[in-house]
Parts: C-alpha cells; sequence; structure tokens
C-alpha cells in the first residue's frame, strides 16, 4: 500500500503547470468512439480514472497508443460492441458516457452502473429521462442501463436539474438524432463547452454550450480524424490557488483559463490574498492577515463542489468563523473529520460545515475520504506543525496528476512510500 507523508509548516512558493482537465478527459476520450478512426488527444490529464478509460476502449475493440505522458492516439476503426460491463465499467464515475456514446452509434446501449466518489446519492434520472425523451426505452437494474431505440429523433428536453454528467450525456446521444434537439437547463462548466468543442470539431452541429440552453442539430457522419487539446482543468488550477493562500506562499499557477475561475479569485481577494492575471497564467499571493468568510457551492459559475473541501483546509486555519454550505453533494464533509483529528475545530449540521480558526494544524495519521478531500489534506498537511500521513490514495490519483510533484517543485517536503497495513 502507499502512504503521501509531508513533513509540514511550509511556504509554497513557484510555479506549477495545470494539467487538461479530468472531467472533460473523461468524457472526449469515449466520445472518439464517434470518429471511428484516429483521434489524437494532446493535454490529457496523466490520472488513473482515464487508464480505466482506456482499458475499457480496448474492450469495445479500440486501440489505445500512449504517445507521452499528456498526449495519446485512440484509434476507434474496430469498435463494434454496444456493451461495457466490466469491472472498469463500475469503477468510476464517468464510465456512464458510455451510455451517450454507444446509443449513438448503435441506437442501443447496455453499460454497467459507473462507481466513483462516495459523496452522496448520485442518481442518473436525468440521463435516463433524456435517453427516454429521445426515444429510448430503458431496462434499470441495480447491475446496468440499457437503453435502446428504433430511431434517435432529436426533441426539447426540460432537466429538472442542473447536472454536469445529464447535459453531457445527452447531448452526446442526442448528436446523430434525427432533426433538432433543444437542452434546457444545462449545466454550465468549462468542461461542457470543451466537449461541445471536440463534437463540433468532428463534425457535429451544437451551439450554446455554456449557456442555460443547448441546441444540437442531428448529423449522420463524423470525421475519420482528429486532433484536439483537453482545456485546462479548473479544479486543479483552483487547488494551487487555495493551497498558496492556506501556506501564505506564492504560487503562479500557469495554463489555466482565469475567466473560469471568477467564483474563486473573488473569494480569495475577499478573504485579503493578492491575485494577479496575466493571461493564462494567475498568481495567488497569502499572507498573514487572510479573513474568514463564507461559501456556498453551485453549479457553474458558482462556487463549485468540487473545491470546497480545499477551501475548508483554509477555513481551517483562518482566524475567525467561516462557514461552507454544501448544495451538491450531501455527504462532502468526510475530510472535516481527518481535519479535526488534525485539530481544526470544526461543526457540521447537515449541508453546513461551521470552521472555527485554529492557528495551527498538527501532523497526524489522515486518510483521503474522496479525491477532493485528498486534496484538501495535502493542503492541511503542508500547513501542519510535523508529519502528516494520508492514506487511501486511489482517490486522489484517480483525478490529480503528479500531485506530490508538483507540490513539491513548490517547496513541500512530501513523499509517496510503501507501507504495510
Ligand atoms: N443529479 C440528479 N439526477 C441526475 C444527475 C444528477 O438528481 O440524473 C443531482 C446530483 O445528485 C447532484 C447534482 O444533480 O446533487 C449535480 O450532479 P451532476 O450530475 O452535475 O454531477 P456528476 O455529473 O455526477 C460531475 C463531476 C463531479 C462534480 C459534479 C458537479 C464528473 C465525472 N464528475 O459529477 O466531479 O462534483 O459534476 O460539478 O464530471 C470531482 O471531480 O471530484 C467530482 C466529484
Amino acid at each position: 500500500m502507499e502512504r503521501i507523508k509531508i513533513n509540514g509548516k511550509t511556504k509554497l512558493v513557484g510555479e506549477v503547470n495545470i494539467a487538461g482537465a479530468k472531467n472533460s478527459a473523461v468524457a472526449l476520450i469515449p466520445a472518439t468512439i464517434l470518429v471511428k478512426g484516429i483521434s489524437i488527444i494532446d493535454n490529457i490529464p496523466d490520472i488513473s480514472d482515464l487508464k480505466g478509460y482506456y482499458e475499457i476502449l480496448e474492450e469495445l475493440g479500440a486501440t489505445v497508443e500512449i504517445l507521452g505522458d499528456n498526449k495519446v492516439k485512440i484509434d476507434t476503426s474496430n469498435v463494434n460492441s454496444n456493451v461495457a460491463l466490466s469491472g472498469n465499467v463500475k469503477a468510476f464515475r464517468a464510465s456512464y458516457y458510455l451510455l451517450g456514446i454507444l446509443f449513438s452509434m448503435f441506437n442501443s446501449a447496455t453499460v454497467g452502473m459507473p462507481g466513483g466518489c462516495n459523496i452522496g446519492k448520485r442518481p442518473i434520472d436525468q440521463h435516463i429521462k433524456g435517453f427516454e425523451q429521445l426515444g429510448a426505452k430503458v431496462e434499470y437494474t441495480n447491475d446496468y442501463v440499457k437503453i435502446e431505440a428504433d430511431k434517435i429523433i432529436g426533441t426539447t428536453i426540460d432537466f429538472d436539474v442542473v447536472s454536469v454528467g445529464a447535459t453531457i450525456n445527452v447531448m452526446l446521444g442526442a448528436v446523430k438524432a434525427e432533426g433538432t434537439t433543444i437542452l434546457n437547463n444545462c449545466a454550465k462548466e468549462p468542461h461542457i463547452v470543451d466537449v461541445a468543442n471536440f463534437l463540433n470539431e468532428i463534425g457535429a452541429k451544437i451551439t450554446g454550450a455554456g449557456t442555460d440552453t443547448i441546441i444540437i442539430e442531428g448529423v449522420d457522419t463524423f470525421k475519420n480524424y482528429v486532433e484536439y487539446s483537453v482545456v485546462p482543468d479548473q479544479i486543479e488550477a483552483g487547488t494551487y490557488m487555495i493551497a498558496a493562500v492556506a501556506t501564505k506562499g506564492d504560487i503562479l499557477v500557469k495554463n489555466c483559463v482565469p475567466e473560469d475561475m471568477e467564483f474563486l479569485i473573488n473569494e480569495l481577494v475577499k478573504m485579503g490574498a493578492t491575485v494577479e492575471i496575466d493571461n493564462n497564467n494567475i498568481r495567488v499571493v497569502g499572507n498573514e492577515n487572510i479573513v474568514s468568510s463564507n461559501i456556498e457551492t453551485s453549479p457553474h459559475p458558482g462556487f463549485a463542489t468540487d473545491l470546497q473541501s480545499q477551501m475548508g483546509a483554509l477555513f481551517a486555519i483562518t482566524n475567525g468563523t467561516s462557514t461552507i454550505t454544501e448544495n451538491i453533494w450531501e455527504s462532502r464533509f468526510g475530510y472535516c473529520y481527518e481535519l479535526e483529528k488534525m485539530g481544526a475545530k470544526v461543526t457540521i449540521d447537515n449541508t453546513v460545515a461551521t470552521f472555527d480558526g485554529v492557528d495551527t494544524l498538527v501532523g497526524t495519521e489522515v486518510k483521503a475520504t474522496d479525491l477532493r478531500a485528498g486534496a484538501s489534506l495535502i493542503i492541511a498537511g503542508c500547513v501542519a506543525n510535523g508529519v502528516t500521513t494520508i492514506t487511501n490514495l486511489h482517490h486522489i490519483d484517480r483525478g490529480y496528476e503528479k500531485i506530490e510533484e508538483k507540490f513539491r517543485n513548490l517547496g513541500a517536503q512530501i513523499e509517496r512510500e510503501n507501507y504495510n497495513d
């Protein structure tokens, strides 16, 4: 087993390069099936969720060639199966995009129920509703979902909740529909725009991605060759921005999209940090006089739920009382109990976590309860007095590329080591 060991009390100073977006790549990689030819995808993050996806594509008949840490060549010419039920499918959440893609390709798809972080109920009723309205009959068990249609027919679909996954999945399911599909009440995250851009690049006709309404004119065929570069990861960028403030450091976050980070920039500036933007780079400088704050998560462009755990590490050592209201996932405060082991003072009441800032945290043994919880604990470990050890690294590896290397380059004393359980 592996664990991360951090010797804390370090100001993080330096530059960090942001990888491509996990939550975009996990849709783009399977969407290469629509190409039925060669896709060269660049700026992909080197994370374990994608390795699982490459294996799934190979199980379906594709060949996958890694061209470097961040580049992959996928040949989907021989993908002839519309059934994806392997252990890989069940291991992570975003395998549900196979439903939309295989449905588009074959008018029928059978896909295992997805896994992923345990952060609350994760229904897919809005995905199913969308497919049904596109003409699919749906068979839905605890183990798999099967959707099938004689013909996929464009229509207007009003989502009842704003969902990243449903927006992308139903968009994927509608790219070849007969006629026009209008999706209302869509999620607007940058990765949704990125997936729509990729689909348009291969020949789809999608407008409105990044707004509440997405319009998809169905097309029959797609290009057989594409080169595409994944948008930078908003959440990885935000993680290092928060780490700069929490450690009173000075980090230049390179290769990100500052417009996508406005909710966080505004928050960090309000708390007293200095933030400078220069093209695709954001410099964040912390100081001794950071003040407490209150945040509330909501879909983009609101405060991203995927950054609230990292903010929790900052609030834990910020003078005064801060609160986080989590409106997306009901079980996303697992990391707070780990922070408490490090001396944080947190009370949780349903969807609200209240942090009474302490002067410093103390290193101890903690576990990553989910992906973003892991990032929060690494930040806490850099702040804390003494040694912090973090276990359950598989969560962190699902979504953060070379995380110890990137923190080490910023001055953190951080190592990954083997241990016997
Ligand atoms: N929801 C429904 N029905 C649905 C779909 C969602 O009620 O059919 C609800 C969910 O229960 C939740 C809310 O809608 O309360 C939003 O869920 P959404 O569908 O947007 O989440 P997701 O697509 O499952 C993606 C990211 C998550 C991120 C959320 C919100 C991927 C693979 N995952 O999940 O990322 O938290 O959007 O932005 O894109 C992470 O990266 O750490 C992570 C958990």
